[in-house]
C-alpha cells in the first residue's frame, strides 16, 4: 500500500495530547500528516511539537500563516481523533462553525475517505442525538469506529483518564489506509 497524505482533526477531549502516536504510525507507512484543531483542542496540544513532527502548521483559524496556502491540500484520508461528543453532533448536522469543522464537511463533501474516532463516556452515547448523529454518519459512508466489532466501547463516566492509554490511534490509521486504499482508481491495465 503507498503512502498518501492524511489530515487530522483533533476535538477538546483527552487523547488529543497524545496525537503524535497517530502521525508516528502514519510515518512509518510512508505518509505525510498535517493536523488541524478545533478551538478546545487547542488547549489539548502542543503546537510547536506537532508542527516539527510533521512540517505543517496546525491549523486552528481561518488565518493561515505567511506562505501557507488558505485552501485544503489534496487529502487521501481524513481521521477526526479524538472526537468529542459535540462535535460528532455538528459534523453530523452539518454545522460549520469553526475552521475545523467546515474542512471536515469539505472534505466529507468531496467524498474524501473518513474515520471518526469518539471519546464519549457512555451517558453520552446513550443519548438519542448522538446514537442518530453515529447512524446518519454511517449512511454517509463515515466509518465511525465505535461498538464491539470495533473493539472500541464507551468508557463509563469519570473514567476518561484511565481509558485514555488505550485510544486506538494504529486501528484509525489502518482504517483510513485501508478505505484510501479501496477509494483509489485501479492502475489500467490491473482491472
Ligand atoms: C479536561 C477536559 C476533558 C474533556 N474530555 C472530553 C471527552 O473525553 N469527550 C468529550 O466529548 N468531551 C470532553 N470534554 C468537553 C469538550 O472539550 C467540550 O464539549 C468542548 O466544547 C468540545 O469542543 P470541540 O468539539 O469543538 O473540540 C472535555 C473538556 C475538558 C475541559
Amino acid at each position: 500500500m503507498t503512502g498518501g497524505h492524511l489530515q487530522i482533526v483533533v476535538c477538546g477531549a483527552g487523547p488529543a495530547t497524545d496525537v503524535a502516536q497517530l502521525i508516528e504510525a502514519a510515518q512509518q507507512r510512508c505518509w505525510t500528516a498535517a493536523v488541524t484543531a478545533t478551538p478546545s483542542a487547542m488547549d489539548f496540544i502542543e503546537t510547536q511539537s506537532l508542527e516539527t513532527l510533521t512540517g505543517h502548521p496546525v491549523r486552528s483559524t481561518y488565518q493561515s500563516s505567511p506562505g501557507t496556502r488558505r485552501s485544503l491540500p489534496a487529502t487521501d484520508a481524513l481521521i477526526i481523533a479524538p472526537a468529542t461528543y459535540n462535535s460528532i453532533n455538528k459534523i453530523a448536522l452539518g454545522l460549520a462553525d469553526n475552521y475545523a469543522m467546515t474542512s471536515v464537511a469539505e472534505l466529507i463533501g468531496r467524498q474524501v475517505p473518513t474515520v471518526i474516532v469518539p471519546f464519549v463516556n457512555a451517558a453520552l452515547t446513550a443519548r438519542a442525538p448522538f446514537r442518530h448523529a453515529v447512524a446518519s454518519l454511517r449512511d454517509e459512508g463515515v466509518r465511525v469506529l465505535l461498538g464491539p466489532d470495533d473493539h472500541w466501547e464507551p468508557h463509563p463516566p469519570g473514567s476518561g483518564n484511565e481509558r485514555q492509554k488505550f485510544f486506538p490511534w494504529t486501528a484509525a490509521f489502518e482504517t483510513a489506509a485501508q478505505l484510501a486504499h479501496e477509494s483509489r482508481p485501479a492502475a489500467p491495465g490491473h482491472a
